[in-house]
């Protein structure tokens, strides 16, 4: 598996989405993913199933130093005390002692960034994680990130797939050293079905969701997608051996729209 190294971290560029897989389809889809090879796991506290893909994680076989695990804090726990029990509480549902990347999952306005930031921090110190990050932060809130954080930041994790273009945040990343890794990669299935992207498909002998995520890894991204079937795993992963041409790349890009996003939530903070 290809890595993207940022700030000392080797992140895997092909990771499993895990939200929604819950109960025994978490634990076998995450136990299978690990058997075919993936060796980066997307997790989050808020998801509720980080027991189940911890189930799946120790039933795997696969030995904890090669798995690359990602967990993020909810929004309403970035306070000091919160954050540090809700870390705690995601390490002991996956029954780890600590997590590769702690990520901030959205910024919260109400809750100073530094004194997040400062208690993630404090959680690579102590142990818990082993890098931090952020998650849902546009330009603005980058180099804030940056600027108040007294480590490196390893990724922003942020919605990105051809119906949006990402590249004002990606090139405020590159600024700073930081990863960027791609979240709803395949549009929540929306891609599958794309006429454009099937056609390119065709050429390479892919399907429109591997041109999705090839896509986004020749434009530097990490990738996390989400699959509940286990046929589908091994499809997802299976993007290293074929390069899209500079024509494809472009028409792809002629995909993206204003409102092409697939996640909104009303309280996020304004995007550029
Ligand atoms: N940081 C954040 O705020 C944030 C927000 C959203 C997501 N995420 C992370 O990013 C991950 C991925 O995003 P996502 O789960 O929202 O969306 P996604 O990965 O873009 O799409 C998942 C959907 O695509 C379908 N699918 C997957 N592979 C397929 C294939 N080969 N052929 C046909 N259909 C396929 C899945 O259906 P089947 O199950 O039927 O295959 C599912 O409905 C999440 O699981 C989560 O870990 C993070």
């Amino acid at each position: 598996m290809d890595v993207i190294k940022a700030h000392g971290a080797s992140v895997p560029v092909v990771g499993l989405g895990t939200w929604q897989l819950n109960g025994a389809v978490g634990a076998r889809i995450t136990e299978q993913a690990l058997r075919l090879g993936y060796r980066h796991l997307d997790c989050a506290l808020i998801y509720g199933n980080e027991k189940e893909v911890g189930e799946g994680l120790h039933a795997s076989g696969v030995k904890r130093e090669e798995i690359f695990i990602t967990t993020k804090v909810p929004h309403t726990e970035l306070a000091p005390p919160a954050l540090e029990r809700a870390v705690k509480q995601s390490l002991k549902n996956l029954r780890v002692s600590d997590v590769n990347l702690l990520l901030i999952h959205w910024p919260n306005p109400h809750i100073p960034l530094a004194e997040t930031l400062g208690a993630m921090a404090k959680m690579k110190r102590e142990g818990y994680a082993r890098h931090i990050g952020i998650s849902n932060f546009n330009r603005c809130a980058d180099r804030e990130a940056v600027k108040v954080s007294s480590e490196p930041i390893v990724t922003n994790q942020i919605e990105w797939h051809p119906y949006l273009d990402e590249s004002k945040v990606k090139g405020a990343c590159d600024k700073h050293g930081i990863a960027v890794t791609a979240y709803c990669p395949i549009a929540r299935g929306r891609a599958v079905g794309d006429e454009v992207l099937t056609s390119i498909g065709k050429k390479y002998g892919k399907s429109a969701g591997q041109v999705s995520l090839r896509w986004l890894v020749q434009k530097g991204a990490i990738v996390i997608p989400r699959t509940s079937k286990v046929e589908r795993l091994s499809e997802n992963m299976s993007i290293f051996d074929f390069q899209l041409s500079p024509q494809d790349m472009a028409a792809v890009d002629a995909l993206s729209k204003p409102a092409g996003r697939v996640v909104s939530v009303g309280w996020a903070p304004n995007w550029d």
